[in-house]
């Protein structure tokens, strides 16, 4: 039997290159090696309000994203995250087998926290609705970007805590980043992870940006005052944009340095910004004709979300039994 690879994306606003180079790129890669399952998690993008009109809409795209990037609806299954109910239903068994002091101690957490006077309950119990997602189908492997690793290990612990109490129950799930692209930083603040929610109209560029706003976001990262890429002195702007490069291109560190070393930035960004410009258009352009259909994309999550279901209700069920929860006789 193939083993099981899970993973999923927030509906919380525009998609952007890093999510494609640290996730979604990688998953289309792997797909066939696997049973493949990939979520759009609408119940953890609520953590935080949303504008509920915003959120319907931004759950199609993110589906129709999915597809245009690649993963294959006739083998993968796209699966969104509330229409499976047993997600939330696991969530709660394993709450109860949860530390606090667990939860209180995840990096994203605690910066989510200190921006807020009083914090959603849903946000500290966000990593035990990711362990669920990732339990309730058996996964082995999880590709995810680096952002995500310290979720994995608590989705272990848990799973650990669990097996440990009740008896061998999970499997325990392996997290897979990509060699490339695991971490991709903001153009305009290469210090910080490139995010969906920053607000900076030159700090991420989104999957369905047209051709002259990727040039011009490209063209105005950040860099540093040297005027060449120098191998010796790299900056973290410059070691970004040749990571994004790299990552697009599928190139080896060598074929690398050999292209870009003593190049002019003002040179080396418009190779970047042309790579990512080619590298989405097929993309955006299967994204057309996807949304041109809205029955077919709906046709695609019923069928995903029926063909997982029978895996959910199995685990949820073996769950329920090893803990005692009532069940008929
Ligand atoms: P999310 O929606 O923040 O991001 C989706 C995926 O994109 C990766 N990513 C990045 N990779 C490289 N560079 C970046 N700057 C960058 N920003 C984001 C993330 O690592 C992720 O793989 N909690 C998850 C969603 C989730 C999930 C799951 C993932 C819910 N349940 C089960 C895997 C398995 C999240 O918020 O991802």
């Amino acid at each position: 039997m193939k083993k099981r690879v899970l993973s999923g994306v927030q509906p919380s606003g525009n998609l952007h290159i890093g999510n494609y180079l640290g996730a979604l790129k990688n998953w289309v890669e792997i797909q066939y090696d696997y049973e493949s399952i990939f979520c759009i998690v609408d119940l953890h993008a609520i953590t935080v309000y949303q504008k509920p009109e915003e959120l319907r809409n931004n759950i199609r795209t993110l589906a129709a994203l999915f597809l245009a990037c690649g993963v294959d609806p006739k083998h993968s299954a796209v699966v969104v995250q509330s229409t499976v109910k047993q997600h939330a239903e696991l969530a709660w068994l394993l709450t109860c087998v949860t530390p606090v002091g667990w939860l209180e101690r995840m990096t994203q957490y605690k910066a989510k926290a200190a921006l807020q006077e009083t914090i959603g309950d849903g946000i500290l119990q966000y990593p035990v609705l990711m362990a669920a997602d990732i339990l309730l189908y058996q996964a082995h492997v999880v590709p995810v970007g680096d952002d995500q690793a310290q979720h994995l290990e608590l989705t272990r612990d848990i799973a650990q805590r669990f097996n440990s109490l009740y008896g061998e129950t999970f499997v325990m799930p392996e997290t897979k980043l990509p060699a490339v692209g695991a971490r991709i930083m903001g153009l305009d603040e290469p210090d910080k992870k490139m995010s969906k929610s920053a607000t900076g109209a030159g700090h991420a560029v989104a999957l369905l940006d047209p051709p002259e706003v990727i040039r011009k976001k490209i063209m105005r990262a950040t860099t540093d005052s040297n005027p060449a890429v120098d191998f010796a002195a790299l900056g973290a702007g410059v070691r970004n944009l040749l990571t994004i490069y790299q990552a697009f291109a599928g190139c080896t560190d060598e074929q690398i340095r050999s292209r870009f070393e003593g190049m002019r930035y003002g040179d080396l960004k418009k190779q970047v910004a042309e790579i990512v410009v080619e590298s989405l258009a097929p993309i955006q352009q299967r994204y057309r004709e996807i949304t041109a259909s809205p029955e077919y994309l709906d046709a695609v999550l019923e069928e995903s979300a029926a063909r997982v279901r029978p895996v959910a209700e199995a685990t949820v069920a073996l769950v329920k039994d090893r803990m005692g929860v009532y069940s008929r006789r």
